[in-house]
């Protein structure tokens, strides 16, 4: 079984979680790749948005109907993949660079659902922790945090830079507490263990469900 198909059944597992009515945030990435038409394919009267234009334009494609995040103060449930999955509930997000979008997205819902595929879970966390900066003051900040590249990519929808901290991991509460402090970081990519509800590992040809919160 591919990290793909564990990918697709954990996503699978995801969409059955959603009910008629519930405000529902989108992740990004290609496992949340395979939620959208697991979704859709429900049918269900719903409310979406959605972490990054790329899943809006793909949730759309699918069927789903995503409104902008202004309206709604609230979300049920969001899905969403990660880069990396410790068995205590702390992750890595922003592989893709949409991590600020992501987090608000998780803070905002009754309950945060992470899907992965198995080999996203380990022992601990290591670099790179994504970053989003704010491109005013960019060298400072690059300079006071040390040890942090600049992603060769587009800025992000909120006009933030993409970069990567590649320095030790350590204890990921410590470093995020550090990053959080640094005045040029809009956002990092460490989620602590208390935005995470479970995680849903697809693991061969079954799905494993990791309570966290
Ligand atoms: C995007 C993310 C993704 O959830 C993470 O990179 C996992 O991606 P994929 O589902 O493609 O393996 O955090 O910013």
């Amino acid at each position: 079984v591919s990290a793909n198909d564990e990918k697709r059944l954990a996503a699978e597992a995801a969409a059955g979680l959603v009910e008629a009515g519930m405000a529902v945030g989108l992740g990004t990435g290609t496992t949340v790749g395979h939620f959208l038409p697991a979704l859709a394919a429900r049918g269900l009267p719903i409310r979406c948005v959605a972490t990054s234009p790329h899943t809006e334009a793909a949730a759309r494609e699918v069927g789903l109907e995503v409104e902008p995040f202004d309206a709604l103060d609230r979300l049920d449930l969001a899905i969403d993949g990660a880069d990396q999955v410790t068995r205590d509930g702390w992750l890595v997000k922003g592989g893709g660079g949409a991590h600020t979008r992501e987090k608000i997205v998780a803070a905002a819902a009754g309950r945060f659902v992470v899907i992965v595929s198995s080999e996203k879970v380990v022992g601990r966390l290591t670099p790179p922790v994504p970053l989003e900066l704010h491109a005013f003051g960019l060298q400072a900040t690059l300079r006071a945090l040390g040890g942090t590249r600049l992603r060769d990519v587009p800025p992000t929808p909120d006009g933030g830079v993409v970069a990567d901290y590649a320095g030790a991991v350590g204890d990921p509460a410590a470093l995020a507490a550090r990053l959080d402090a640094e005045p040029g970081v809009v956002s990092h990519g460490l989620f602590p263990p208390a935005l995470v509800s479970f995680v849903l590992v697809g693991r061969g040809d079954r799905v494993d469900r990791v309570d966290v919160a």
